[in-house]
């Protein structure tokens, strides 16, 4: 092989080099996708937990849930029981999960889903005979264990006022005959 026959080869192989280089950058500056900002998922447990205790204070800043109500829209609170829907069947029927079914749960008496297990603390409200009002409804999903203590509902909270009046907007549709609005 003389010289100028193995430039040629090798200056062959190194055009072919450059070319797969120039090919890799072009390639990774037309399909760079969108930078990951965050990595994983963040977990809603833990979320709400660093929410929950916020909520008490959001509740009291928050204007009263009927005047929420005015702006809520069932729609997104039906996108927004996705967090309940791990423990809570919300159609008329269904069955009970972790959580009681939650059809026609608005100004229903308290603990009254057929066969479900309810903790003392919500049986005592049944005693009493109470129902759930919006404000009662508000004040428990806003805080559970803070409305009601001893209750064996394993949610930490939600204190978005205007998220709450949402899924209370879904909550009151879910009925044969929706209770009056407030
Ligand atoms: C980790 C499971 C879990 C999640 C998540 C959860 N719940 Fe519950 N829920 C329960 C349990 C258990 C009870 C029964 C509480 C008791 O007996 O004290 C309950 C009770 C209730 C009640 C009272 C029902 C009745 O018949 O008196 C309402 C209303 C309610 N949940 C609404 C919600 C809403 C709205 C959400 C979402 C924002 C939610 N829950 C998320 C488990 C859950």
């Amino acid at each position: 092989m003389d010289s100028f026959e193995f430039n040629k080869i090798s200056g062959a192989v190194l055009g072919i080099l450059l070319f797969m280089m120039g090919t890799g950058i072009v390639a990774d500056f037309i399909f760079a996708g969108p930078k990951v900002k965050v990595e994983g998922y963040a977990l809603p447990g833990a979320e709400e937990t660093a929410a929950a205790p916020k909520a008490e204070a959001s509740a009291e800043a928050a204007a009263p849930i009927a005047v929420r109500l005015r702006t809520a829209d069932v729609a997104r609170g039906q996108a927004g029981v996705k967090a309940c829907a791990a423990c809570h069947n919300f159609e008329k029927g269904t069955a009970n999960k972790v959580g009681p079914v939650l059809w026609n749960i608005v100004e229903r008496v308290k603990g009254s889903a057929e066969d479900f297990n309810y903790s003392a603390a919500l049986k005592e409200r049944v005693d009493k005979g109470e129902k759930w009002s919006y404000d009662n409804l508000d004040a428990f999903i806003a805080n559970p264990k803070g409305y009601l203590k001893g209750t064996s509902m394993g949610y930490a909270g939600l204190a978005d006022p205007a998220k709450r009046a949402d899924i209370i907007a879904y909550l009151h549709s879910l009925s044969d005959e929706p209770a009056p609005l407030p």
